[in-house]
């Protein structure tokens, strides 16, 4: 592979100017699209989120339930494992997973004065995190090398504030740029233990602090000498580097090739898993559950290795905002690349096409909306649903505006991708205009993607047959959380350019 990807990760690591995902202008007012299908969570408690939850033996746990309606509301677990507790004004279950491996099924409930829900819940005590794909946000394509320790915290009050985490949204993940930049001496102390920045004065107390929201922190490094953006990197200190991590509390690791590139050339596949794999051993030995995250560009078909070196999810292709566009938008692009390995996808172990670019986007100075398309945005989360991707949004959480809420807040779009069957769609019938996309879920429906590749309105049917089912089915639009009725054998729907019709059809 790709050498020019490798080339534009290092180069452009640094200076990524952001070429967002879309040949069009800046949006116009009457871009009607943008139209809001979404329908507002009614004020009754509705609990969202994953069905089931990986974690390792006797490691911590923390988990916010996830649900929307009228606070105050009042939690309860039933049949929540010894070891955990619950607090039943926050939802947040806190303590430490059972130490014998096992699946312990339990019941979220949810209360408050216009009405009550329940939802159960499976914590699968083992070796794999992530059966369900990482949901979360991560700086990088609003913060660049201006991240600080203020837009973290800041970041973690608005996934609660703005209602992401009511459905799932849990990471707050810092990318390039925490450490110390090439020539900024020290970089370690005395202990050879690394510093943050002086933009990060209180890295633990940050994590702490993300924690008490009921959220989990991710953090970023590379296993050469130097990050992508010239900062300090992980080689030759990797064991200290990952306790380090754990101690400070982290709970997510990104870990990108980068200046590993001037240590082993990518295209030799042993040479390419072997910095990942040291790292996915240690992580394993840490005091607590650390997601990892392997970022080296698709290189030797990551896809083909990622899980056995640890990966919970492996990057498919190079950087999505640097992704020139031409004929389709760059997330068209880099999405359709990634749908070509469905197969590899399962609990613990996704494909993983890059962060959600949509809201307020851009390097400082350059900030300004997604010049996407409304459809192209219904487009862009339905793909990434459909194939199971982690769920990363990396515009600006202090510009979340009601449009891209609904597009990041929906929950029955989320619930194919968090579906715990965990099988990636894959794409039946593609043409230059028109792309159908299937996933099969766990209780035997099938989330089906109608996609308008063109730049006209056009019709794009599904037939039956080809979902495995006969006769007739059920179909909801899930975007507008509304049933359709029954279809017998097909169904058809009149799909907007660059746009979509996402629905569950039901036999
Ligand atoms: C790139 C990576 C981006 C971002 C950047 C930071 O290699 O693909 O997602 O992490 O480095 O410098």
């Amino acid at each position: 592979m790709n050498k020019r990807w490798i080339l534009t990760a290092a180069l452009m690591g640094a200076f990524s100017v952001l070429s967002v995902a879309s040949p069009a202008a800046a949006p116009q007012a009457a871009d009607r699209s943008k139209v809001i299908l979404t329908p507002k969570p009614g004020p009754e408690p509705n609990i969202n989120g994953p069905k089931v939850f990986g974690v390792r033996p006797g490691r911590p746990f923390l988990y916010r339930i996830p649900c929307t309606g009228e606070r105050p509301i009042s939690f309860a677990v039933k049949g929540l494992p010894g070891g955990l507790a619950v607090d039943a004004a926050s939802g947040i279950i806190t303590g430490t997973a059972p130490a014998a491996a096992g699946r312990y099924p339990m019941t979220f409930a949810a209360r408050n004065d216009k009405g009550s829900a329940e939802r159960e819940f499976v914590l699968v005590v083992g070796d794999t995190l992530a059966l369900t794909p990482p949901m979360g946000w991560n700086d990088w394509y609003i913060h660049y090398e201006g991240i600080t320790e203020k837009h973290m915290r800041e970041a973690a009050e608005t996934m609660i504030a703005s209602g992401m985490a009511d459905y799932g949204y849990m990471y707050v993940n810092i990318d390039d740029c925490w450490m110390k930049k090439k020539g900024e001496t020290p970089y370690r102390d005395g202990k050879g233990v690394i510093l943050p920045n002086a933009k990060f004065p209180d890295i633990k107390g940050m994590v702490d602090f993300i924690h008490g929201k009921g959220l989990r922190a991710g953090l970023y490094t590379s296993p050469g000498p130097w990050t992508c953006a010239g900062y300090v990197g992980s080689q030759g200190y990797e064991e200290l580097d990952a306790s380090t991590f754990a101690a400070w509390g982290f709970d997510f690791l990104k870990y990108d090739w980068c200046s590993y590139g001037d240590t082993a050339a990518g295209e030799d596949r042993e040479k390419a898993m072997k910095p990942y794999k040291l790292m996915g051993d240690i992580l394993k030995k840490q005091s607590r559950d650390i997601v990892y995250n392997l970022c080296q560009y698709g290189m030797s078909n990551v896809w083909e290795w990622g899980g056995s070196v640890g990966g919970n999810c492996w990057r498919t292709t190079g950087d999505l905002g640097n992704e020139a566009s031409d004929t389709l938008p760059g997330f068209l692009k880099i999405g359709l690349s990634n749908a070509g390995h469905f197969a590899q996808a399962k609990p613990g172990q996704w494909n993983d096409p890059d962060y959600i670019l949509i809201g307020w986007v851009g390097n400082t100075g350059e900030q300004r909306p997604t010049p996407l398309t409304g459809d192209e945005q219904y487009t862009y989360m339905s793909m990434w649903c459909l194939m199971a991707a982690p769920l990363i949004f990396s515009g600006d959480m202090s510009k979340l505006d009601d449009f891209t809420l609904n597009i990041l807040c929906n929950n029955e779009v989320i619930e194919i991708d968090q579906d715990a069957l965990g099988k990636q769609g894959r794409i039946i019938r593609k043409t230059p205009d028109e792309m159908v996309m299937v996933k099969e879920l766990e209780d035997g429906s099938r989330a089906v993607g109608l996609f308008n590749l063109g730049v006209t309105p056009k019709d794009v049917s599904i037939s039956f047959r080809d979902l495995g089912f006969s006769g007739k089915a059920g179909v909801r639009d899930l975007w507008r959380q509304k049933n359709l009725g029954n279809f017998r054998d097909t169904y058809a729907a009149r799909v907007n350019p660059r746009g979509v019709i996402l629905v569950r059809v039901t036999k």
